[in-house]
């Protein structure tokens, strides 16, 4: 299907209807640039909550499908100005291969959360399925669309660290440290259930940011890694905890912790990374401060700003002068501005702005390398290394 040369690109969107957390996240980012324009959506398996979702949205209702099926046919059948071009899929993870491979198919460029399957085999046929296909494919790993993070990668690109030689990141949560899925909560539900969720738990659902930060920051690719994952709530069928050892393929050593049994925690992703001249430390819940240290003992912290000496993509990613706070949305909101951007301009593939098929390939190997090496007795594995798009 081909794209229009200009204007907002028209967006159908599967899951994301009422009560649903990360569709409105998407909808709000996409709306942030005048990028993008909604049209359709198949919004929930119930067809009330999704006829009310796209009327609350002021969507045409012959446009609010009753399942993810119709919505590709309905829309394909479309005069070509008019017709969705973008599928953004925000459903369980279960469902995002079946539903990116057939609108892929069907011609649609696609903007799906992660982790980008259920299975490191979908994901492998997912990558040969873009790579021969003339669609771009979008991931989002909110984190990497943050400013500060494209400096943290900037600063390790352009030697200000040395060579690198330790990598920490970590994603704390405490959100699940009970049985919120016995309580009613339908996002605990589905992530605890392996079927649904895929073998990994917090590893799937947290780990795969942190692992996919890791690799996008400090430039090189994990090769091997040895892991342990913990159970610690009764019953649970998936890891709510995990840690991991990794070795890089410059050289550098790395820790990765992903817990969802942190009690307290909220969103606690971070990173630090040292090299033989200096290190950095970043931190998601204080998006906007990066703070650098040199070997003579120096410390400076660096601020998202476009007035600030940032830089090229750190700065494409700031909006506003430093001291006007931007955080989660706006992070969202520069990879679909980045996304839109690559569509419009007839790009193959996103390249390093926005995240790809080959991270969300990464992810699965890492969460298929995590479950391997745990069964293993903590074993050290290697995971496959693949391009990054
Ligand atoms: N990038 C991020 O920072 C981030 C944050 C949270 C969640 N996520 C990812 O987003 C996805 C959704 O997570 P969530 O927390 O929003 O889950 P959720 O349970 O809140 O929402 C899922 C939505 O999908 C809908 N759905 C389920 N089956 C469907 C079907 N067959 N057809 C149409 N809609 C269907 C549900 O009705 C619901 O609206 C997951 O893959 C998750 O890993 C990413």
């Amino acid at each position: 299907m081909n794209s229009t040369v200009s204007g907002p690109v028209r967006l159908a969107m599967v899951g994301g209807g009422q009560g649903a957390f990360i569709g409105a996240v998407h909808r709000a980012a996409a709306r942030l640039d005048g990028a993008w324009q909604l049209v359709a959506g198949a919004f929930s398996r119930d067809p009330d909550n999704c006829r009310q979702t796209g009327a609350e949205l002021g969507l045409d209702p012959a446009r609010c499908y009753a399942s993810w099926e119709d919505l590709l046919v309905g829309e394909a059948r479309m005069a070509p100005d008019q017709r969705a071009e973008c599928v953004a899929v925000v459903t369980p993870n279960h469902l995002h291969f079946p539903i990116a491979r057939a609108a892929l198919e069907a011609g649609f460029h696609v903007m799906s959360d992660k982790p980008a399957t259920r299975t490191l085999e979908e994901a492998e046929q997912l990558s040969e399925i873009v790579s021969r296909g003339q669609c771009l494919y979008g991931l989002t790993h909110t984190y990497l669309g943050y400013p500060m993070v494209a400096e943290a990668r900037n600063l390790v690109a352009s030697g200000k660290l040395g060579t690198v030689r330790k990598v920490y990141v970590e994603y704390l949560q405490g959100w699940l440290s009970g049985a919120a899925e016995a309580q009613g909560s339908k996002q605990a539900k589905w992530r605890t259930d392996p079927a649904r969720s895929g073998a990994g738990g917090a590893i799937g659902d947290i780990g795969t940011h942190a692992f996919t930060l890791a690799e996008w920051v400090s430039g090189q690719s994990v090769v091997s890694l040895a892991a342990q994952l913990n159970t610690f709530v009764e019953g649970r069928l998936v890891d709510d905890d995990a840690a991991a050892l990794l070795r890089f393929d410059g050289g550098a050593s790395g820790v990765l912790v992903s817990s969802q049994v942190c009690t307290g925690e909220e969103n606690g992703l971070q990173i630090r990374v040292y090299g033989d001249r200096g290190g950095l430390h970043w931190k998601q819940m204080d998006p906007e401060v990066l703070l650098y240290r040199s070997a003579d003992g120096q410390a400076r912290i660096l601020r998202a700003g476009v007035d600030q000496p940032l830089g090229q993509l750190a700065l494409s990613r700031c909006r506003t002068p430093s001291g006007h706070p931007q955080g989660y949305i706006e992070a969202f909101a520069n990879l679909y501005r980045d996304f839109a951007a690559a569509i419009r301009a007839g790009e193959q593939r996103t390249a390093q702005r926005v995240p790809g098929i080959g991270m969300g390939l990464r992810g699965m190997q890492f969460v298929d390398g995590m479950i391997d090496s745990h069964a293993g007795n903590g074993r050290w594995v290697n995971i496959q290394q693949e391009d990054k798009q």
